[in-house]
């Protein structure tokens, strides 16, 4: 079990991808503790295993070795059902490429964690433009994926990730496409949520603004941690 207070908990976590004759070690061997509360980033050049590792640790992809925790669980060892329900309920997601609903609007893809969560249809609406308006897209909500910019697109992400108030976000490069503005609005945004809810996250990104602000860096090469400051302090 995990200490109390330890949100994610990787051990000799990794993960090997075979592609014909060729093997790849996406991750070769992790050792992580990451506490409630913390805004940790994963940096490390392209290739380094970033999203993979982030991959693991949602219970999005299954370790050949080593383990994962979150919230004192292997999700590994769930049952399909109640590891879906986990990363429903508990976690948010940013992917590196958004996933919207081309067919829904900003609002409707925002307000999907809830619906399929039961939340009474009013209250859904409510909490996606509310959402909506705490990354600057207030007047997008009826636009459908296709009508925003790529920007915009991530921002509809970010919302969704945050709407149903999970425990822990993981997000690949969340502020990628975003100019310098809202990328410190989108990152506000995070502190705010970890100052006053407590909410977890880890950011895989290349973001020098991004990596300044994190209490906790860690650095990926060749699928190993080469280098983990701030551990553990969540201020
Ligand atoms: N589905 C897959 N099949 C085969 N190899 C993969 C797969 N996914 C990732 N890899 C390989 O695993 C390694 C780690 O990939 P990963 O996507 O985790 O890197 P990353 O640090 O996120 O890179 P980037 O900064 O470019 O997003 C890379 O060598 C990649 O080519
Ligand atoms: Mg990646």
């Amino acid at each position: 079990m995990s200490a109390p207070g330890v949100v994610f908990r990787a051990r000799a976590l990794a993960r090997r991808y075979r592609m014909g004759e060729v093997e790849v070690r996406a991750l070769a061997g992790v050792d992580l503790d990451i506490g409630a509360g913390e805004l940790a980033v994963v940096a490390g050049p392209s290739g380094s295993g970033k999203s993979t590792l982030l991959h693991l640790l949602g219970g999005l992809d299954v370790a050949d070795r080593g383990s994962v925790e979150f919230e004192g669980r292997d999700l590994a060892a769930l049952p399909e059902r109640e590891r879906t329900l986990v990363r429903r309920r508990r976690l948010g997601f940013v992917f590196q490429a958004f996933h919207l609903v081309p067919v829904l609007s900003a609002l409707e893809n925002v307000e999907w964690p809830l619906r399929i969560d039961g939340v009474p249809a009013a209250e859904c609406r409510r909490r996606a433009a509310e959402a909506l308006a705490q990354v600057g897209l207030a007047e997008r909500t009826a636009h459908r994926p296709d009508r925003l910019s790529g920007g915009e697109r991530q921002r509809v992400a970010i919302a969704r990730a945050l709407v149903h108030r999970p425990a822990a976000v993981l997000a690949d490069e969340p502020t990628g496409n975003l100019d310098s503005a809202t990328a410190a609005a989108v990152v506000g945004l995070m502190e705010s949520l970890r100052r006053e809810l407590g909410t977890t996250f880890v950011l895989a990104t290349h973001d020098p603004a991004l990596v300044e602000r994190a209490g906790r860096r860690i650095r990926l090469s060749d699928g190993r941690v080469v280098e983990d400051t701030g551990a553990g302090a969540a201020p």
